[in-house]
């Protein structure tokens, strides 16, 4: 695997095996891989000829309170499960690499950005928009793969790549969890061990609203409340418990068909998210 760190070492490498033919897939990340990553890069593996993937810890989508400087890197150790996994190109750019100028440019995906996670955490995915639209403009990937954990990351890319015409096609991969349910996230680090001990209570209370759904409830309001009062009393602080369309994440009807059920908590200093998505 070669490890990359400029701009047009990448453009290089990229122009040799489109010149040989090859097909690229990419696998955006921001580093201290788990097992979800790594199913990301897998996939990659068996749907095209070259697997790139970034590791940039990207200070644009950190608000001023967040966990940018304490965010893990682990650059070694992702490495080595990199070549474990036969990804062919590591793109390693540091932050003057990426934003050599301040920008002047934005992106913003008008509502998709500023509800649910964008309404606590504003300008986050303007600036995941932005890093993503310029790593997609370095690599020229044919496919992008995304993990579905974030779901609502993945519905504004999708939405940003259909508005700007970006000529790659995107993949949603499940999400990857521990044995006792607790999706996978580089954050779980932060978790104490009794913290560790409750998180999986997020899973199993959207589990819960869903199954409930599918056996025929349709007054979603009532089904979040009860589960955001159990989270409570265990020492949660909801910050959203909602019930969308997974199309465009609107609000849901009772009549609405594929739904997805939404949730960001914190435990601690901990920030939260999940979600299940399903059809009915
Ligand atoms: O999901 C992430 O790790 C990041 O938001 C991404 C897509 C790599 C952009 O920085």
């Amino acid at each position: 695997m070669q490890t990359i760190k400029t701009t047009s070492a990448l453009r290089a490498a990229i122009r040799q095996w489109r010149s040989d033919g090859l097909s690229i897939a990419f696998v955006p990340t921001m580093g201290n891989l788990h097992a979800g990553h790594i199913s990301l890069v897998e996939t990659a593996r068996q749907q095209a000829d070259k697997v790139v993937v970034s590791i940039f810890v990207n200070p644009t989508q950190f608000g001023l309170n967040e966990d940018f400087d304490s965010y893990p890197r682990t650059e070694r150790e992702d490495q080595e499960k990199l070549i474990a996994s036969n990804a062919d190109l590591l793109f390693l750019p540091a932050v003057q690499e990426m934003y050599p100028q301040t920008s002047k440019t934005g992106i913003s995906v008008a509502s998709l950005s500023t509800i649910l996670c964008g309404e606590s955490r504003p300008g986050h995915f303007d600036g995941v928009a932005v890093v993503v639209c310029k790593l997609l403009n370095m690599v020229q990937p044919d496919l992008l793969l995304l993990g579905e954990k974030d779901f609502q990351q993945l519905a504004v890319i999708r939405q940003m790549v259909a508005d700007l015409n970006i000529p790659v096609e995107i993949k949603g991969i499940a999400t990857v969890r521990e044995a006792d349910g607790l999706a996978m996230s580089s954050r779980n680090a932060y978790l104490s061990e009794t913290e560790r001990q409750l998180a999986p209570m997020l899973f199993q209370a959207i589990s819960t609203v869903r199954d409930e759904i599918l056996a025929g409830a349709a007054d979603f309001e009532t089904l979040v409340v009860r589960q955001s009062q159990r989270l409570q009393q265990a020492g949660f602080v909801v910050d959203y418990f909602q019930v969308r369309r997974s199309a465009d994440l609107m609000p849901a009807s009772a009549t609405d068909q594929s739904l997805v059920v939404l949730i960001a908590a914190r435990l601690g200093k901990t920030r939260l998210i999940d979600n299940v998505h399903f059809c009915r």
